[in-house]
C-alpha cells in the first residue's frame, strides 16, 4: 500500500467540519486532494494553498481558492514534510514552497501534518532549506561559510540556473546539526537577506505516519 495514500484516506474525515483548508504542497498533499475529490469534499469549501501547484490542483477540479493576498486565516492547515525527528521537528521545503508554508501553518488554528514513516529520521545533520532574496545570496552564503556551514545553491531540474520559489527568490540548502536545529531557525532570521527556514520547532500540531501495511500512528 502506498502510505501517502493510507495517511490522507487517514484523515480525510477530518476535515469534514471544516470550511476554509490551508493546504500545503507535495506528493502526499497531491494525494490528499485526489481523496479529497473522490469523497466529494471539495466543492462547498474554500481552500487556501501553499504554492501555485497546489492552486492549480485544487482549481482543476473546479474547488474554490482563495488567494494568499486575502489574509484568510484556515480553520485548518494539512501538509507533509520531508524529515521529522522523533521530538517534533519538522525539516520541510523540498519542494521550494517553505515560506508559504510556514505563513499558513503559523495563521492556522488547527495544523496537522501528514506522511510516511520512512521520513521519521533522527540523524545527525540535516540539509535545511533557506528562501533568500537574489541580491542577498552572496552575502548570506559567505556569512554562513565563515560560520562553518556547508551550504548549495539549490539547482532547477534540467534548467539552468538555481530553483526560484513561487514568491521569485532561490532557495539556499544548508547542513545543519540536529542539536542546533531550533536555535538555527532563530538565529538565520537575524540575517538580512534570509526570508525564511523550512525548520518547524513549534510543536503544536499533530503528525501522523503511515508505513506500507496500512498502519497510521501519531507522533
Ligand atoms: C514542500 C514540502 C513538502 O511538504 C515536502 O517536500 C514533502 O513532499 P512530498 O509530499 O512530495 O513527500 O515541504 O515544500
Amino acid at each position: 500500500m502506498d502510505p501517502k495514500e493510507v495517511v490522507s484516506q487517514f484523515v480525510v474525515n477530518k476535515l469534514k467540519e471544516y470550511q476554509i483548508i490551508g493546504l500545503g504542497t507535495g506528493r502526499t498533499v497531491k494525494k490528499l486532494i485526489e481523496i479529497l475529490e473522490k469523497e466529494k469534499l471539495i466543492q462547498g469549501k474554500y481552500f487556501v494553498a501553499s504554492s501555485i501547484d497546489t492552486e492549480l490542483e485544487i482549481s482543476k477540479r473546479d474547488g474554490v481558492v482563495l488567494s494568499l493576498f486575502s489574509g484568510v486565516k484556515p480553520q485548518i492547515y494539512i501538509d507533509s514534510f520531508d524529515y521529522v525527528t522523533s521530538d517534533k521537528i519538522m525539516i520541510k521545503g523540498g519542494g521550494a514552497a517553505l515560506l508559504r508554508e510556514k505563513m499558513l501553518y503559523y495563521f492556522s488554528s488547527t495544523k496537522i501534518f501528514i506522511g510516511e514513516e520512512t521520513k521519521l529520521k533522527d540523524q545527525k545533520e540535516y540539509l535545511v532549506p533557506l528562501e533568500v532574496v537574489h541580491v542577498g545570496l552572496s552575502y548570506v552564503i559567505s556569512d554562513l561559510k565563515k560560520q562553518g556551514y556547508e551550504i548549495k545553491i539549490r539547482e532547477s531540474n534540467g534548467k539552468i540556473g538555481p530553483i526560484i520559489s513561487d514568491n521569485g527568490n532561490p532557495i539556499l540548502d544548508v547542513k545543519v546539526k540536529r542539536e542546533e536545529l531550533c536555535e538555527f531557525e532563530k538565529k538565520i532570521k537575524f540575517i538580512p537577506s534570509v526570508i525564511e527556514s523550512g525548520i518547524f520547532c513549534g510543536k503544536d500540531y499533530e503528525i501522523y505516519l503511515a508505513n506500507e501495511d496500512g498502519r497510521v500512528t501519531i507522533l
